[in-house]
């Protein structure tokens, strides 16, 4: 009983963790022509939800990543989710190099930017160094009905990548190849 209680504790505090203000979300300007005037860095087929996840970064911070700079001062990376066209059988085609094809629009597009001083309201617990989160709706507005503490929580652990997953990849890539 006594340890039952305690799990509870334990899942509340969890629970307690929300982000203060929506000061963080309204921060970020959704680019509206992400999709022309940034640079795309990899798309990623996911299986779990039969989506496209397309990841962009604005040029500027793309050339400091050729320079081999970290992420600079006011970064952007975009994560747009469209669905997979679907076959049939309901699963995703596959084109001629095993990818998923796109089936319709973008439905949600995840950003996460960062400038000096932005975080400093998120609780430390949840808290990306600088970064910032946002949703957005395909009209750019932003979508308030994502919740953002799992974006904190999720992208925190890699620190040491400076809380991104795709854009450290191209990074080391980039390094790789001497470009
Ligand atoms: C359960 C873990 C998880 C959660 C929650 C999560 N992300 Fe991510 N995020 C990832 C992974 C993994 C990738 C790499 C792409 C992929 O594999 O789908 C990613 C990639 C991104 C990218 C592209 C940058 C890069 O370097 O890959 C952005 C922007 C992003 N996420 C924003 C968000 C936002 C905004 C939220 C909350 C609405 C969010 N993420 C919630 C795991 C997560």
């Amino acid at each position: 009983m006594r340890m039952h209680r305690m799990a509870l504790a334990a899942g509340a505090l969890v629970l307690g963790l929300a982000l203060p203000t929506l000061a963080g979300p309204e921060r970020i300007v959704f680019p509206k022509d992400y999709a022309s005037a940034y640079v795309p860095l990899g798309a990623v087929d996911r299986y779990d939800s039969k989506m496209i996840r397309s990841v962009f970064i604005n040029p500027e911070a793309y050339k400091s990543y050729q320079a081999g700079k970290p992420l600079p001062d006011g970064t952007v990376l975009v994560l747009e989710q469209r669905p997979a066209k679907l076959g049939a059988d309901g699963q995703p085609e596959l084109d001629a190099q095993g990818r998923f094809q796109p089936g319709g629009a973008p439905g949600f597009i995840g950003m996460q930017a960062k400038k000096a001083g932005w975080g400093a309201d998120v609780p430390a617990a949840l808290r990306n160094g600088d970064w910032e989160y946002a949703a957005f709706k395909p009209d750019g507005t932003l979508n308030p009905a994502v919740k953002l503490e799992p974006c904190f929580g999720c992208h925190q652990p890699r620190g040491a990548e400076d809380h991104t997953f795709i854009g450290w990849r191209v990074m080391n890539d980039l390094r790789a190849a001497g470009k």
